[in-house]
């Protein structure tokens, strides 16, 4: 991908116009993972919007102790620290949140249409392109910070990904045929994670749900089954609750079943656009 014109992420810190977020930027050419440098740095007591990037990751994180894969050059490896006032049990919002920021950013970058799969995997054209992992540190109890771990795969090529992903994952430029600018792409991302973030502090996930409705509009209705926790739930997507949990009707039970985290699949396959 030499014929990006940002492939160091040199005009990055200039292009940003955030308040907070990106400021300081830590970048990396190669590390083990921008969530756990981020990690590290805010134990340590970084500042609120300290964000962490890498070229690559040699051992990329995804959820449930999955791995992310992280090639050099293409994609986007991001660590945010964030320290909201808030109880441990909204910080889960903070998914939703972030895949609201991404979602909003690849209509406004690229043009394509995303859909999100809850509670936070960015989907284009029925294939994964971008993963959130948020990691909580706490002291008795209270909320110290959580990392904000965003990958997206902007410009990967298919053989980025093993073989047994091909019908799963994807990138960008796989999905809408153009590459993607880097620090145009994080630029745009940085901007709208702060303004979603901003007003979820003053107003809570009411302040989110129309946007991420929007965006998840084609789960609505449909059967999914869910790999939860505590295990495995099938029944008919009826939307979400106050808080972002997900609400499924089990066959014809009449109390909804409340999911708070799992891997959802989608009945039948998956089915959404990809240009708007
Ligand atoms: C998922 O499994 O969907 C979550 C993937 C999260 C990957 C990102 S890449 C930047 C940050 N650093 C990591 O090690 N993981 C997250």
């Amino acid at each position: 991908m030499n014929d990006l014109p940002d492939q160091d992420f040199s005009t990055l810190a200039d292009q940003l116009q955030t308040r907070f977020l990106g400021k300081p930027l830590h970048f990396f050419d190669t590390i083990d993972s921008t969530n756990t440098y981020a990690a590290r740095l805010a134990r340590e007591g970084a500042s609120e919007g300290t964000a962490v990037i890498a070229d690559s990751q040699s051992g990329g994180k995804g959820r449930l102790g999955r791995s992310w894969i992280s090639p050099p050059g293409v994609n986007l490896y991001l660590s945010a620290i964030l320290r909201p006032p808030v109880p441990t049990a909204t910080v889960p919002q903070l998914n939703l949140l972030a895949a609201v920021a991404v979602a909003d950013t690849i209509v406004q970058v690229c043009d394509l249409t995303p859909a999100i799969k809850w509670p936070n995997d960015v989907l284009v054209g029925g294939k994964k392109v971008c993963g959130i992992l948020a990691e909580m540190q706490t002291e008795t109890g209270t909320l110290r910070a959580v990392v904000l771990g965003i990958g997206v795969n902007l410009n990967a090529p298919l053989d980025a990904f093993p073989e047994e992903l091909h019908e799963k994952a994807s990138s960008l430029f796989l999905a809408g045929g153009r590459l993607v600018e880097r620090s145009a792409f994080t630029v745009a991302l940085l901007t709208h994670l702060e303004k979603l973030y901003v007003l979820w502090l003053e107003g809570g996930f009411s302040t989110l749900r129309p946007a991420w409705e929007h965006h998840a509009a084609w789960m609505m209705g449909q059967q999914i089954t869910v790999a939860a926790p505590d295990g495995t739930v099938a029944g008919t997507v009826l939307g979400l609750d106050s808080d972002g949990a997900l609400l499924l009707r089990e066959g014809d039970s009449g109390t909804p079943r409340r999911l708070l985290a799992g891997d959802v699949t989608v009945v039948g396959g998956y089915t959404h656009g990809v240009r708007s």
